[in-house]
C-alpha cells in the first residue's frame, strides 16, 4: 500500500512538470513517505527526517513533504507534528496527496491528472522516463476497521472504505492503455472489497470485470483475512484464468491461546480447513503469510505451536516480524510487552532458518520444470525478471523477451527465495513439418 501510494504522489509529481534527480540535494521537492507498523520502521523514518534537517541547511529552497502513517488522519495531530518538525512544510495523510495538489495548485503548476477520486487518491499519471510500467498497485479498500489488538494501522489510516468499482475499472483501463500488464489489487482486508458500500459489487466480481479488461494478463489481490475469503473468491480463481493462483493470508500465530488475545476472530484449525479449501480447488495455489512473534505473553511452546504449524501448512511465503508494542493499540494499553528482544530475535531467526530449509527442499524438483513468466524488467545483466503466476520471482537468461511479454522459461537454477532459468525450446511449425507422412 505505501509503495502504492509513493508511486502515485510521483505520478503527480511527474504530471506537473518534476523529473527525479539523483541526488536528495539536488531536489527542489523532496517528498518522504513513511511507515510505522512496528517502531523499526517509525525509527527509520526519524532517521531520515534527521538527514532532511541537514539537506535543508544546504538547500533551504528545498520543499519537504512528510507522508503516510506517521503523518496520520487526525488534523489535530498535525499542529504536534508541525512543531515537532519545523524543516517539513507540508503533511499528507496515507494515501491522501490532496495536500500536496493544493500546493502545487498554490504554486501555479498546472496538473495534468482530474483529481475525482473520493477523499483521496487522485487517478495514476503518465509513466516517468524510467522505463515501462508492467505492474501496478491498485488501492481499493482504503483503511481498516478490524481491531485486531496489536495493529495500529486503524488509528492511522483511518476506517475502511472501499473505492467506487468505476473507478477502479476506470483506472485499470487506463492503467491497461498505457501498458501495464498485471495489476494488483490492494486492501488491509482486500476481500471485504464493496461490503461498507450498499449496492456495490464484491470482490470476486470485481476480479472477474478486471481480469476482462483488454491488455490485462494478470490479476493479483491482497491481503486477505482468513475470515473473509470466501467459497465465491475461491470459485473466482480457480475458474478465471487471468486471475493469479496466489493468496496472502496472514495467519499471526500457531496458537489459539495467542489468536484470541489478537483478537483475529479464527482459530488454527479454522485457518487449516481455509488452506485446505483453497488448495483443493486450486492445487497450484501460492501461499503467503506473515507471522509476529513475541506476542505478549507468548510461551515456548506456543512459539513451537507456530513453527510446527508452518512446517504443516508449507507456505510459499512467510513475513516475519518482531511484536512492537503501538500506540492507542489495545495490546500495547493493556498487556506488558513481556518477551526480551533477544528471545523475540532467536524465535525470527527459528522460523527464517526453518523457512529456508524448506522452501530450498520444496523448490529443488523444480529444476527442469518449464514456467510462465511475466517479463517485469531487464537486470543490469541482462536477465530478464519475472514472477511465476504463482509469485515466484525468477531470472532468465539470454532472452529477447521485453518488459510486458508473457514467455516460457526452463527452470535452471532453483533457490529457496528464486529461480534462475532460460528460455523454454517451442516446438515451431517448421518442425512440425519435418515429420514424414
Ligand atoms: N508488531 C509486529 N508486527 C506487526 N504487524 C502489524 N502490527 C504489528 C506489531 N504491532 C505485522 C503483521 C501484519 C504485517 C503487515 O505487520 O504481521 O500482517
Amino acid at each position: 500500500m505505501n509503495e502504492a501510494d509513493a508511486l502515485r504522489a510521483a505520478a503527480l509529481l511527474e504530471s506537473a512538470g518534476l523529473r527525479p534527480v539523483a541526488q536528495a540535494r539536488e531536489a527542489s521537492l523532496l517528498l518522504l513517505n513513511t511507515c510505522v507498523v512496528r517502531q523499526q520502521a517509525e525509527d527509520k523514518a526519524y532517521g531520515r527526517l534527521r538527514h532532511v534537517a541537514e539537506l535543508k541547511q544546504h538547500n533551504p529552497d528545498c520543499v519537504v513533504a512528510l507522508m503516510g502513517c506517521l503523518v496520520g488522519r487526525i488534523p489535530q495531530e498535525h499542529a504536534a507534528l508541525r512543531e515537532r518538525f519545523p524543516d517539513v512544510d507540508l503533511f499528507l495523510p496515507p494515501s491522501d496527496l490532496e495536500p500536496l495538489q493544493q500546493f502545487l495548485r498554490e504554486q501555479g503548476v498546472a496538473i495534468l491528472s482530474d483529481a475525482s477520486a473520493e477523499g483521496c487518491l487522485p487517478p495514476p499519471l503518465p509513466d516517468s522516463q524510467t522505463g515501462r510500467t508492467v505492474v501496478a498497485h491498485v488501492p481499493i479498500v482504503l483503511g481498516c476497521s478490524h481491531a485486531c489488538t496489536y495493529c495500529v494501522i486503524p488509528y492511522r489510516r483511518g476506517g475502511e472504505t472501499s473505492r467506487p468499482s468505476t473507478d477502479i475499472l476506470a483506472e485499470v483501463t487506463a492503467l491497461a492503455d498505457r501498458g501495464v500488464r498485471e495489476v494488483i489489487l490492494l486492501g488491509q482486508i482486500v476481500d471485504r472489497y464493496g461490503l461498507d458500500r450498499p449496492g456495490e459489487i464484491l470482490l470476486p466480481d470485481l476480479l472477474r470485470r478486471v481480469a476482462a479488461i483488454p491488455g490485462i494478463a494478470r490479476v493479483r489481490f491482497l491481503t486477505s483475512h482468513p475470515r473473509w475469503v470466501t467459497d465465491d473468491l475461491i470459485a473466482a480463481v480457480a475458474t478465471t484464468p487471468k486471475l493469479c493462483p496466489y493468496f496472502e493470508v496472514p495467519v499471526q500465530a500457531g496458537s489459539d491461546a495467542i489468536l484470541q488475545a489478537m483478537r483475529r476472530g479464527y482459530s488454527v484449525a479454522d485457518y487449516e480447513t481455509l488452506i485446505d479449501k483453497i488448495r483443493a480447488a486450486i492445487p497450484d495455489a501460492g501461499l503467503s503469510t506473515d507471522i509476529i512473534v513475541g506476542f505478549p505473553g507468548e510461551t515456548d511452546a506456543q512459539f513451537e505451536a507456530t513453527l510446527a504449524l508452518m512446517a504443516r501448512l508449507d507456505p510459499d511465503m512467510i513475513r516475519i516480524a518482531k511484536y512492537s508494542p503501538r500506540p492507542l493499540t489495545w495490546s500495547a494499553r493493556h498487556l506488558p510487552d513481556d518477551i526480551p528482544e533477544t528471545e523475540k530475535e532467536r524465535r525470527r531467526v527459528a522460523l527464517e532458518v526453518a523457512l529456508r530449509q524448506r522452501l530450498t527442499r520444496k523448490h529443488a524438483p523444480c529444476t527442469g520444470q518449464t514456467v510462465e513468466i511475466l517479463v517485469e524488467r531487464i537486470e543490469k545483466n541482462g536477465r530478464r525478471y519475472g514472477r511465476t503466476p504463482d509469485y515466484k520471482p525468477v531470472f532468465v537468461d539470454d532472452s529477447d523477451a521485453q518488459p510486458g511479454d508473457v514467455i516460457r522459461a526452463r527452470i535452471t537454477w532453483a533457490g529457496p527465495f528464486s529461480f534462475i532459468a532460460e528460455p523454454a525450446v517451442v516446438p515451431t511449425a517448421a518442425w512440425s513439418l519435418d515429420i514424414e507422412y
